[in-house]
């Protein structure tokens, strides 16, 4: 859960339209390079050379064909690496969707691997804006100045736990006493309505985004359409994605896009003076006002309208996975730290630690025996699920806890949205019309816990714990996975390779 995956996070993000499906070529170089979006130069896992990467535009029902070469070169980054396909599902396609040692072997330096996806929703509240494209896309980032082997090894020889710098707004942030990095510009013409999509890629930090006189209606949640649902102000912990809209009404003139980061609950740190979360900011730019920054003082998230998860209504509104009855399997898992183990988390009890064996392939390898829980190891904390069963756990602690202020989330399963039965911002269990995300707060109690369902209709092997659901139909039958010769090397090549490459 705390692996400092900074260097090989890069964000994909699909731009719905409606035109015919098509299958989208693309080629990915990942290097090591010198950037410096907060002024400090370091070097940094790079996706054709940029930070953040690239964005990839496809439409409903494409196919994307992603061709990823491995040209990883600093000794400080981990050479060998995966690209994850985070909110892509991915369908007969585990194979490709990257989670190490779940569904495949990391790329090794000097190789390549080509992947397909496929997905993406489209889109009832179009007619709610005029501008969604590359220019109204804004990531938000942590963002660190040393390299996540260099602070991992820190950390886990008694050092604290890491807190970034910076926070990035694109490709822009500030950190105490640094240069003053020009910002960056979202550009807007008065009287257009436009739809911003709202992606965290961060690690750890999480993000409180507002902007000046400017309400946000929410109309989609990590690609579930929501009815609009006006905040002052939206929380994003990381890889949460939302898509606000945005009229631009106002008087021609600059505005401030405050996005405050906090770090174990602060927005300051006692072990990383470099830290401001309060200095997190975009210039919203009317066409027509002057260049460079507002002169207005700065914005905090303020305002009465706070976002609260519970009160997101679906526009699919089929109700929740499995109807409102009980789920045919329910899970506790129970979240804890080991304070005397470099603040490793453990779910019931256990920590998860990935085997040499990636999950799928050990189900793959099984197709003649029964696999039971047993197959895999203790720490590979796996638990099988049969096919086509409405599974519903409830996620017990991971926050307020001492020894870890913020909030833990758990992406369980990138094969799935789920249901948030009950979220951690309040509110009872919603049998009814639950929203439908694929990333969430932990936190709750044994009595009110976050509640989230999903039923098991995309043979897969999942995160966090794992969930190997139904492994007989991932091998056979007409959802099963069909992984090709290059994907079948990736481990031959990787357990060759001294440690200093993988
Ligand atoms: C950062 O790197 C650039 C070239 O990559 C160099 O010109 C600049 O002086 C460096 N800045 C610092 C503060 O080292
Ligand atoms: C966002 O700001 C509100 C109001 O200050 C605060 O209650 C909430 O905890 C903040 N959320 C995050 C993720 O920082
Ligand atoms: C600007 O647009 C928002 C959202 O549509 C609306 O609530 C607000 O009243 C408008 N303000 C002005 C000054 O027109
Ligand atoms: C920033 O500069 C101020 C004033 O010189 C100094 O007191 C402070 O320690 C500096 N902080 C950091 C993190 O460099
Ligand atoms: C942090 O950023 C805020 C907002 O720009 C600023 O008011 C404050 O002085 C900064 N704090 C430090 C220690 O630089
Ligand atoms: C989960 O915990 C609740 C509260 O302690 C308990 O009532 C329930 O039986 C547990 N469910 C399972 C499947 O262990
Ligand atoms: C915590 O970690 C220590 C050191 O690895 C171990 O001895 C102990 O059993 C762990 N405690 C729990 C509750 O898992
Ligand atoms: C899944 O289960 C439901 C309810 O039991 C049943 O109606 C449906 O036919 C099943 N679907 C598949 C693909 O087995
Ligand atoms: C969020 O809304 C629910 C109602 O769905 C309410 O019970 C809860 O108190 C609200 N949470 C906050 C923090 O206001």
């Amino acid at each position: 859960m705390h692996s400092f995956m900074k260097s090989s996070t890069f964000a994909l993000l699909g731009l719905a339209g409606l035109s015919q499906a098509a299958i989208v070529y693309h080629n990915w170089d990942l290097t090591t390079q010198t950037v410096s979006p907060d002024g400090f130069n370091r070097t940094a896992a790079l996706v054709n050379g940029q930070y953040p990467g690239p964005l990839l535009a496809f439409n409903k029902g494409d196919v994307g064909m992603i061709q990823v070469n491995n040209q990883l070169t600093d000794p400080n980054i981990r050479r060998s690496t995966s690209i994850h396909w985070h909110g892509i599902f991915e369908h007969r396609n585990a194979e490709n969707d990257g989670p190490s040692f779940v569904t495949q072997c990391p790329i090794a330096p000097n190789s390549e691997i080509k992947a397909e996806h496929s997905d993406d929703p489209d889109d009832p509240n179009k007619d709610l804006y005029d501008v969604d494209d590359e220019t109204t896309v804004i990531t938000l980032s942590d963002w660190f100045h040393e390299t996540a082997v260099d602070l991992e090894a820190a950390w886990f020889a008694g050092g604290p736990e890491p807190v970034p710098d910076s926070g990035l707004i694109n490709s822009a942030g500030r950190f105490v006493n640094g240069t003053l990095v020009p910002l960056t510009r979202i550009n807007v013409e008065q009287g257009k309505r436009y739809r911003l999509r709202l992606i965290s890629l961060s690690s750890m930090g999480q993000f409180n985004v507002s902007i000046q006189n400017h309400r946000m209606t929410i109309i989609e949640v990590e690609g579930n359409p929501v009815e609009p649902y006006v905040v002052d102000f939206l929380p994003l912990l990381p890889a949460q994605r939302y898509s606000v809209v945005i009229t631009a009404n106002q008087s021609v003139d600059n505005y401030w896009i405050s996005a405050q980061q906090t770090v174990l609950g602060a927005t300051t740190s006692p072990t990383n003076p470099n830290f401001n979360g309060s200095d997190t900011f975009a210039v919203l730019h009317y066409a027509g006002a002057s260049s460079g920054e507002p002169t207005s003082s700065q914005i905090f998230a303020s305002g009465p309208v706070q976002f609260n998860e519970s009160l997101l209504v679906p526009l699919d509104n089929s109700g929740p996975f499995g109807g409102s009855g009980p789920a045919d399997y329910t899970y506790n898992f129970t979240f804890n730290t080991n304070a005397s183990n470099g603040d490793a988390w453990f779910i019931n009890g256990i920590q998860y630690q990935s085997p040499k064996l990636p999950t799928l392939l050990n189900i793959l390898s099984h197709a003649n025996m029964l696999l039971i829980s047993a197959t895999f190891g203790t720490n590979e904390h796996t638990i099988i699920l049969p096919p086509n069963a409405t599974i519903e756990v409830a996620l017990i602690g991971g926050r307020g806890h001492p020894f870890h202020l913020h909030i833990h989330p758990v992406n369980l399963d990138s094969g799935h949205a789920f249901d948030v039965i009950q979220s951690a911002s309040g509110g009872g269990p919603n049998r009814v019309n639950p929203p439908r995300r694929d990333t969430v707060s932990s936190g709750g109690t044994t009595e009110n816990p976050v509640r989230i369902r999903f039923i098991t209709d995309n043979p897969d092997a999942g995160l966090a714990v794992v969930f190997a659901e139904d492994p007989a139909g991932i091998r056979n039958g007409p959802n099963s996975v069909r992984p090709d010769p290059q994907w079948e090397q990736l481990c031959y090549i990787y357990n060759q390779l001294p440690p200093a490459l993988q």
